[in-house]
């Protein structure tokens, strides 16, 4: 099979066969085909697109391209979920001990963050002496023990998405719906998942801008899963502002212990999200017959103290401090906390999430590239959120930074978050926080 046919096949609009999709994915990971041919087959399909047929052998073979995550060890149905490209997304934390204490599973492996996305094995560093890194077989028992582990990604996962997303970076080929899906799932497959909850992002802070192109987005993926077979539903979640109120590692755990413990202070959309993946989790994960019962079964086990006890478990378990669940100040906490003021009064109307995941970044919780140190203590906590009145010279949010910031660098970050909120003179209304759910029965728009 000749690569430059296939290229060929697919700037013409050919449907490829699985065994041409292989021979591509194969060849580029064995460095048999170079580069400058796959970027021109990359171009071709950001402009002719791909069936499901297609998007789903892409898919698989990516998945099969490096290390296949084998939890066949772990006892039930196995829910994995995925969000995409969060700012303030603390779910993780908080749906891990929630679902398991509902029943279900958690056999969970993430990510380190990068640029203005945080990612939840740092969080989770930021709790002493907690340990990332398991073995398959520890992994496995410690699910089986305490419904829930989550461990860092091993080192080969789909090598295949990670050379053809560097190559789609750097060649304009980033935004196509079938390359973004099949890179995603693609990665949810290599790690074991029997089921798949997506929370795909629309909105100023997402990847994805409108709700139609989220929607798009989310029918690729549930796609995928219904064409080999792993039940998949998406939900599209409002980012006109941070999910949470915290952006920053610690201060994130803070956050999602706050919500465990039912305390106030804590973004209510937080809550709502991690309510409507954890209940959608529960009926793939087979306890729970319907969406709302799924949900009340939830906030049953916030309001016993259930998903809390739960976290403790889990974070005893891997070695960390499980008194920071009583006493959430042992976590490492900044060395100033600095109020942004807002310049005017009025409504807030809109918080550029990716601006305030920019400025946590400068602050020095997240990598501006893969190599840098992160500061675990440091980050942004909004005071505000869209619907809210605010004074001027009141605080819109709070910079929590290291000692090391100097004056000039505080103030140009301080303006940074001022400016990433609109305010209006009108009273302004949140916008509607789930917008809409994706199965393989269809689009239901709420
Ligand atoms: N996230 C991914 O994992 N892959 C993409 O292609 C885009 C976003
Ligand atoms: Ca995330």
């Amino acid at each position: 099979m000749r690569s430059v046919d296939i290229i060929r096949d697919k700037r013409d609009g050919a449907e490829l066969s699985p065994e041409q999709i292989a021979s591509l994915i194969r060849g580029y990971v064995d460095g048999s085909i170079p580069d400058y041919q796959m970027a021109a087959w990359a171009m071709a399909v950001f402009f002719r697109g791909m069936t499901a047929r297609e998007t789903a052998a892409l898919t698989l073979e990516m998945a099969r391209s490096g290390d296949m995550v084998d939890l066949s060890g772990v006892n039930g149905v196995k829910v994995d979920k995925h969000s995409t490209g969060g700012v303030g997304d603390t779910t993780t934390l908080v749906l891990a001990p929630l679902v398991a204490a509902a029943g279900v599973p958690v056999a969970k492996m993430s990510g380190r963050g990068l640029g203005h996305t945080g990612g939840t094995i740092d969080k989770l560093e930021s709790i002493p002496g907690f340990q990332v890194e398991r073995s398959q077989s520890e992994f496995a028992e410690q699910v089986n023990r305490i419904g829930a582990a989550v461990i860092s990604q091993s080192g080969n996962i789909t090598p295949a998405d990670k050379m053809l997303y560097g190559l789609r970076d750097v060649t304009a080929t980033v935004e196509s719906v079938p390359l973004i899906a099949s890179s995603i799932m693609s990665k949810k497959i290599a790690a074991g998942a029997d089921a798949i909850v997506l929370d795909v992002k629309t909105g100023g802070g997402a990847f994805m801008k409108t709700l139609d192109d989220s929607v798009r987005l989310a029918e690729a993926m549930v796609a995928i899963g219904t064409e080999i077979g792993r039940e998949t539903i998406a939900v599209i979640s409002d980012m006109n502002q941070p999910l949470g109120n915290a952006v920053g590692n610690a201060l994130e755990v803070r956050e999602a212990i706050a919500l465990l413990r039912g305390e106030p202070g804590v973004s209510r959309d937080l809550v709502e999200v991690c309510l409507a993946l954890g209940a959608h989790m529960l009926v793939l994960g087979r306890r729970a017959a319907t969406v709302e019962e799924g949900r009340r079964a939830l906030q049953a086990l916030l309001d016993n103290g259930e998903a809390l006890r739960r976290f403790e478990q889990l974070v005893a378990a891997q070695g960390g401090d499980a008194e920071v669940v009583r006493s959430p100040d042992r976590l490492p906490a900044a060395a100033a906390v600095i109020p942004v003021a807002s310049p005017s009064q009025g409504y807030v109307s809109g918080i550029r999430a990716e601006d305030v995941g920019v400025a946590a970044m400068l602050l020095g919780a997240g990598r501006a590239t893969k190599e840098a140190r992160i500061d675990l203590s440091v980050g942004i906590r909004l005071r505000k959120r869209i619907g809210d009145r605010v004074e001027a010279g009141e605080p819109l949010a709070e910079l929590h930074a290291g000692a090391h910031a100097s004056g000039d660098e505080l103030a140009a970050i301080s303006r940074k978050v001022a400016d990433a909120y609109t305010l209006q003179a009108e009273p302004a209304a949140a916008p509607p926080l789930i917008r809409a759910v994706v199965t393989r029965a269809g689009v239901q728009r709420l």
